[in-house]
């Protein structure tokens, strides 16, 4: 049974709206409670230092949306779930990721490219107001997302490019250096509303068309008042095509709910009833959980704990996958065998090698496995990994006898084995 990872970010620049809730929030949490899934959920907090220089909006924003998705439902226990900026690895990665992207494919980010138009249209310069961050954006976005070996990236259409993108960066780096990440796939679910915000038009913080997820009672029924309608009178059909009233319900009520109010927009329904309608079945999904949200935002001090220890689980991922990706692109101690330069794929399939490691009981060791990956010889423990790459050395310089005393035996290897193995390498390392 196969399990598939899940892995999706929000950038913590605002206040979570309903679009975010139906878009992203719901459809995450769902997800996460199904079989054979592993989920990885983020706040993307370095993403939102590209469009955002107001720290404490950022702050405030990562205290909001993880309290969102927690009210939500979300269970730490089961989803990793940690803040982006906790794990160093990730800008470390987006550097190694950096080396093997062309630039060119970052000059036609939609993104980007959107901000080029304009300032053409405007007859500034292409670049003007561009920082590198936002140009690098999707790199790091391929870093979040290569780093946790994600299979599936649920994110709406607008993303579906930096999805491809984290696609080739990994296919190229496992073009040049090994398979070391795994190939993402965009998820996007045909049946994950995008809902209009109050002017009719997508809803976003952009627009300033959105109404906020944990709004009161009475807020959210002020700002649902507020929805662009047309100026049918009551008794008169309604259209529900392109009302963005009737879009908005659709996403919290059932299939025959949904029915019910089309049969009510053809009968006529005034537009005051439709909008009371629409804030009882709204208010119906968010009140159960506007309680959880409000003890969760007033207690910063245990969503932080949560996160941090999100990020712990996230780091023992990270921490040890960094370090193979360092010494697969060639960020390692010199003392590391240097046989297998590049992998070069003959002469690396046909050669023994030396593995250095640390065990639980925090000695170092090594051990000598030949081209099949059987092991040839074990070490014993040493107190620093200075003293086994000597160890290497040594046994390389004078043949295995010199290390009597330091090689725990391994069942069923010959000396002879042994022997040929050090003797293909010195070879090697002749030629
Ligand atoms: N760029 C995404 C957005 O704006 C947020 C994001 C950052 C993300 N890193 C990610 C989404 C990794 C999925 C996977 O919506």
């Amino acid at each position: 049974m196969s399990i598939t990872r899940f892995l999706t970010g929000i950038t913590t620049t605002g206040t979570p709206h309903l679009g975010n809730f139906v878009g992203s929030i719901r459809p995450s949490v769902a997800a996460s409670l199904t079989p054979n899934v592993q989920s990885f959920y983020f706040l993307a907090d370095y993403h939102a230092l590209i469009k955002c220089e107001d720290p404490a909006r950022i702050q405030r924003s990562t205290l909001e949306i993880a309290a969102s998705w927690l009210a939500a439902g979300l269970n730490p226990e089961k989803v990793t779930f940690y803040r982006q900026s906790d794990i160093p690895e990730i800008p470390e990665l987006t550097w190694l990721l950096t080396c093997v992207t062309g630039k060119g494919v970052l000059n036609r980010a939609h993104a980007y490219k959107a901000s080029v138009d304009k300032n053409t249209a405007a007859e500034r310069d292409a670049d003007d107001g561009v920082t590198a961050g936002l140009f690098m954006y999707p790199v790091l976005m391929g870093a979040d997302i290569l780093m946790f070996k994600a299979h599936k990236v649920p994110v709406g259409r607008d993303q579906i490019q930096h999805i491809e993108m984290a696609r080739d960066m990994a296919a190229s780096f496992n073009h040049l250096y090994g398979e070391h990440f795994v190939l993402p796939e965009a998820a996007i679910d045909d049946h994950v509303a995008t809902l209009p915000g109050l002017d009719g038009r997508k809803m976003s913080k952009s627009y300033d068309n959105t109404i906020p997820l944990f709004s009161s009672r009475d807020q959210l029924k002020k700002l649902i008042g507020g929805i662009l309608t047309d100026s049918r009178a009551p008794g008169e059909a309604k259209e529900v095509d392109g009302s963005a009233l009737f879009q908005i319900y659709q996403a919290f009520a059932t299939p025959d709910e949904t029915d019910a109010l089309r049969k009510a927009y053809a009968n006529g329904i005034a537009w005051g009833d439709a909008k009371q309608v629409l804030l009882e079945r709204v208010d119906q999904v968010i009140a159960p959980m506007r309680a959880e949200y409000e003890a969760l935002i007033n207690n910063p001090a245990r969503i932080e704990q949560t996160l941090l220890a999100g990020a712990e689980r996230a780091r023992a991922l990270a921490t040890p996958f960094i370090r193979e990706l360092r010494s697969a692109v060639g960020l390692r101690s010199l003392v590391q065998g240097t046989a297998t330069a590049k992998p070069v794929k003959v002469a690396k399939a046909a050669l023994p090698s030396f593995k250095q490691y640390r065990e639980a009981d925090g000695k170092f060791y090594f051990k000598l496995v030949d081209a099949d990956a059987r092991l040839l010889l074990q070490s014993t423990g040493f107190d620093a990994p200075k003293d086994a790459g000597q160890a290497i050395a040594r046994l390389q310089r004078e043949g295995f006898s010199a290390l009597a005393g330091q090689l725990a035996p391994v069942d069923g290897v010959v000396d002879a084995d042994v022997a040929a193995a050090l003797k293909a390498l010195a070879d090697a390392a002749a030629q």
